[in-house]
């Protein structure tokens, strides 16, 4: 029996159209252009405005590119999945209102959320339906409205993060394509060094912490850098051991988009030639859970049906991970 692995079969993409750039940051605190592209790679970001408009918003846009793209009848969707950082709101799924605004009305849906690495871990979720032969099609995407959980007077955050979405469809692939192996990891020592510390159960919204601007993100960005540094290149080079991947094997790498740096040390340590490596962290900065996405649907173009892609990431909690993925269509 030919063995059933999941291919992405078709992606989407949504960004919001106000640009905030490294200049008007120097407006809002003590920073610069040159330091911000020097240290993050970042020139601009997108933010999205306008009142009663959260993640679910660029969700439903990206995953209506995708549908419009693909040709596909929403109807068919029978899981959606939303990874994401930001819901709309607690205690009521995002991908529910989501799924239900494209017309994936036969679908059922939960939200994924493990920081940065939510569409990493999504992808493996997502993966094991389909190779499990339960359902033929499951719609990913990963969104985020970063802008909601930052403080535009912080500089060691506010430049770093944006807004935005992707999503992409696996189905079945009876040819090979599609995610081959996985390392996914978890240390919750981590979550003290990248975290927003109110508004979850451990510390609900008060005036008190209201005031001390603890609903915004705060990390330790030296120790992040650090663990993203070692545990995205550790975990690429676990995944081409395993299985037996050299440098010339590998066609991509489709890294979290954080910082350029992590970035680039990465590859160094893959021994990867750059123009190998996906990158468009100037033009969005850090989605958050739609960093991956972005670059697939950013790159498609230049993708070849059995293109081996390495993709990682790394993110609060601390989470983290890579994955070998064989791309699954001509575009
Ligand atoms: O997806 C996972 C989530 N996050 C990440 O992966 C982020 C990981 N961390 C980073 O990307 C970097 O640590 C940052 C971009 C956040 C900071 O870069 P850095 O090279 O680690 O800078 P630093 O924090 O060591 O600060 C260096 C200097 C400091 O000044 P002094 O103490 O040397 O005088 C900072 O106060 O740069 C200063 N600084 C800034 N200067 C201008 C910090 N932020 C800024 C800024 N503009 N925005």
């Amino acid at each position: 029996m030919t063995k059933i692995t999941a291919a992405i079969t078709a992606v989407g993409k949504y960004v919001p159209d106000y640009i905030l750039t490294n200049k008007e940051l120097e407006t809002l605190v003590d920073t610069n252009d040159e330091w911000i592209i020097t240290r993050t790679g970042i020139k601009e970001r997108r933010i999205l405005k306008g009142e009663n408009k959260g993640t679910s918003y660029l969700g439903i846009k990206a995953a209506e590119d995708l549908i419009a793209k693909k040709n596909i009848d929403p109807k068919e969707i029978e899981l959606v999945i939303v990874a994401t950082a930001t819901p709309d709101m607690q205690a009521a799924s995002t991908s529910a209102y989501v799924a239900t605004m494209i017309g994936a009305t036969n679908a059922f849906s939960f939200d994924l959320d493990s920081a940065c690495s939510s569409f990493l871990y999504g992808m493996s979720v997502a993966s094991s339906f389909i190779e499990a032969g339960k359902y033929k099609k499951v719609l990913l995407i990963g969104a985020d409205k970063c802008s909601s959980m930052i403080d535009y007077t912080d500089r060691t955050t506010c430049i770093i993060f944006g807004d935005g979405a992707g999503a992409v469809l696996f189905e079945p692939n009876e040819e090979g394509m599609g995610l081959m192996d996985e390392y996914l990891r978890t240390d919750g020592s981590g979550r003290e060094f990248l975290k927003v510390a109110v508004g979850g159960s451990v510390l609900p919204l008060s005036k008190e912490n209201f005031d001390d601007k603890l609903n915004f993100v705060k990390q330790d960005g030296k120790t992040v850098f650090k663990n993203a540094v070692f545990n995205m290149a550790d975990a690429s080079e676990k995944i081409m051991k395993k299985n037996s991947l050299t440098n010339d094997d590998i066609s991509w790498l489709a890294p979290h988009q954080a910082n350029k740096r992590i970035i680039e040390a990465t590859a160094r340590r893959m021994k990867l030639d750059t123009s190998k490596v996906m990158m468009n962290i100037q033009k969005y900065g850090n989605t958050t859970s739609a960093t991956i996405p972005l670059l697939f649907a950013d790159y498609e173009t230049q993708l070849k049906k059995g293109d081996n892609i390495i993709v990682t990431a790394f993110g609060g909690g601390f989470s983290w991970g890579a994955m070998y993925l064989k791309w699954g269509y001509n575009s």
